[in-house]
């Protein structure tokens, strides 16, 4: 499969469950914006058949090559970020994994079935990174359980394969080239920004700026009924060049920390 159609594909996905996204492209559409992705999240469990050294294939494939690789202390995961060998401009890959001997029986159980489940369908990686939830039915019950012990384990267990997010490239943008002007926009039209240690996340100094909105909540079928849970989150990233003049291509991993909590219930209403 080609990138651009594996692209595609989480992009028609990621759109349909987001009535934001769709929203945001069209009031920068309007503000004659051309609007192109500085990353790309993908969300997993670190077990073999499903873990990051396994959906990375995709990529590695298709010419990108592995450039970082992150811990994240609080929420145990760990994440590698991917970048085109050739093509600057292609989207970078963020992909991170849970590391599931952190946590108690109820991860470790529920990870072992979706394992399971996974080798049954016997997918390859390009397959495997489109396949949403193969575990289905889901139960509500577990949802919340697994959400008391890690937010990511609860989103993961409920979609899947998928894009997590998406995120704006600023650097890219004509009018609303700055992450403060993105924000101050889109807050203007209604939207609500992920405030969680401060609506920018990280400094100009570390070369990276990002803020997101909070996930779009939508109705999900569990085995007990529908709820209303979030989804998925869109993301604004804004870049500086260093000293030497290279742009910083890298991620802050106390910012995607915070990042990673656009997908948290707030209060739920
Ligand atoms: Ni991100």
């Amino acid at each position: 499969m080609e990138l651009e159609v594996i692209f595609e594909k989480l992009w028609e996905d990621y759109k349909k469950d987001n009535p934001s996204v769709n929203k945001m492209h069209q009031l920068l559409h309007d503000e004659g914006e051309i609007i192109s992705n500085d990353h790309i999240a993908i969300r997993t469990f670190d077990l073999p058949g499903m873990n990051i050294e396994y959906l990375e294939k995709v990529f590695l494939q298709l010419g990108y090559v592995a450039k970082g690789t992150y811990y994240f202390e609080k929420k145990q995961l760990r994440a590698t970020h991917y970048e085109h060998i050739t093509r600057s401009q292609e989207p970078k890959i963020f992909i991170s994994e849970l590391i599931t001997e952190s946590f108690g029986t109820i991860i470790e159980s529920v990870a072992n079935e979706i394992q399971q489940t996974i080798m049954q369908h016997d997918l390859s990686p390009n397959q495997l990174i489109l396949a949403h939830n193969l575990w289905k039915p889901i139960s509500y019950k577990i949802y919340t359980e697994l959400k008391d012990e890690s937010e990511y384990a609860a989103w993961f267990y409920v979609f899947g394969f998928r894009a997590n997010h998406f995120t704006i490239n600023i650097n890219n943008l004509y009018k609303h080239n700055t992450i403060e002007k993105l924000n101050d926009f889109l807050k203007s039209k209604g939207l609500i920004l992920n405030s969680s240690g401060g609506e920018i996340k990280g400094s100009r100094k570390q070369l990276l700026q990002q803020s997101s909105t909070m996930a779009d909540k939508i109705k999900v079928e569990f085995i007990e009924g529908t709820y209303t849970i979030p989804c998925c989150y869109y993301e604004f990233a804004q870049r500086y060049r260093d000293q030497k003049g290279k742009l910083f291509t890298g991620f802050i991993a106390d910012s995607a920390d915070k990042i990673f909590e656009s997908t948290d219930s707030i209060i739920d209403s």
